[in-house]
């Protein structure tokens, strides 16, 4: 298995849930446009890094598909809600994502708000309504806790609230972490906890390596923001399939504004080999995720 071939899987997983919804008796002439923006950056082309490793780590584990593309589906789901939000004029005012027009462009602002609203319900939704005869039931309500932990100010929205707030102010590194720990290494560390839970209930890992999985999915989670950051200031929109130079524009807090792009590659690629020797330590061994360090490492070096 390649990550394109797990990037189709999860594609027409996602496909087919949005396609299920459609006989729901709300769905209405009155009412589809929420679906069709919903839909919209769901399905548009994306890397799914988040997905794929919430699969390669289930297809490591043995768990069965019917399991795995539920959970990493409602990771997707999750995940497009952010993306949404984030480009919304009162936020980072993005026109362009995964190389489009961003979804308030498209939809307009109204039903680009209703749109991720709809989408963090319906990443629970799909949690419950696909997993409750096959999961553990105290597995599954650890899962749907989790879910909401990470959607909710707990979780992300307390990044993005921090991101906000740090708009046009001086340098702290305190500050910067909280914000990529919460925006972003959350989201990373419920795609990794939720197939690993599952894991730990049918003791194919135990609790060491449970807590060594969290721990690789936080230390990613964080390279991976510093990596976005890199990428917003070296690459094009093109390349970036979004608008270039955001962060610098918006005086925004990262680790380029802290460190400098050169400090901020040394740190990526220490976090990167920190990342690395923690999967060597539970002795994880992938292609998949060779595959996922050698994308990030060859956009950043
Ligand atoms: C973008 O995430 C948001 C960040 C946390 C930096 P990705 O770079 O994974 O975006 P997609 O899903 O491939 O579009
Ligand atoms: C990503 O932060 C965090 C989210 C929750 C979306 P950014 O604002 O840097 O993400 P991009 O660069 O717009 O994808
Ligand atoms: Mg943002
Ligand atoms: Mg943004
Ligand atoms: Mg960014």
């Amino acid at each position: 298995m390649i990550m394109e071939e797990y990037k189709k899987i999860i594609q027409n997983y996602l496909q087919s849930l949005f396609d299920e919804y459609k006989s729901h008796p709300s769905y209405s002439s009155y009412s589809s446009k929420i679906w069709d923006s919903m839909r919209y950056t769901t399905l548009l082309d994306a890397k799914r890094i988040r997905a794929i490793m919430c699969l390669e780590l289930g297809k490591i584990f043995k768990i069965e598909e019917d399991i795995l593309y539920p959970l990493s589906s409602s990771i997707e789901i999750m995940h497009a809600y952010s993306l949404i939000h984030d480009d919304m004029p009162c936020m980072d005012n993005d026109d362009l994502r995964r190389g489009k027009p961003s979804n308030h462009k498209v939809f307009g602002e109204a039903i680009a708000l209703l749109a991720g609203d709809g989408l963090i319900c319906f990443g629970a939704q799909i949690l419950i309504d696909k997993l409750k005869d096959k999961l553990d039931p105290k597995v599954l309500l650890e899962i749907i806790s989790d879910y909401h932990s990470c959607a909710g100010a707990t979780g992300l929205i307390a990044g993005q609230v921090a991101d906000m707030e740090a708009q046009n102010k001086k340098t702290d590194i305190e500050n910067l972490k909280y914000i990529h720990n919460y925006k972003t290494a959350s989201l990373f560390n419920y795609s990794v906890k939720i197939v690993s839970k599952v894991a730990l209930n049918r003791n194919i890992i135990n609790e060491n390596e449970y807590k060594k999985l969290e721990q690789f999915s936080l230390n990613f989670g964080l390279l991976f923001q510093i990596y976005d950051d890199i990428i917003d200031y070296t690459l094009s929109d093109k390349e970036l399939g979004k608008t270039a130079h955001k962060d610098l524009e918006a005086d925004k807090l990262t680790y380029v504004s802290a460190y400098g792009l050169e400090e901020a590659k040394n740190i990526f690629n220490s976090l990167k080999n920190e990342s690395y020797d923690i999967l060597n330590e539970i002795r994880i061994k992938s292609e998949i995720f060779d595959e996922i360090f050698h994308l990030l490492d060859r956009r950043v070096n």
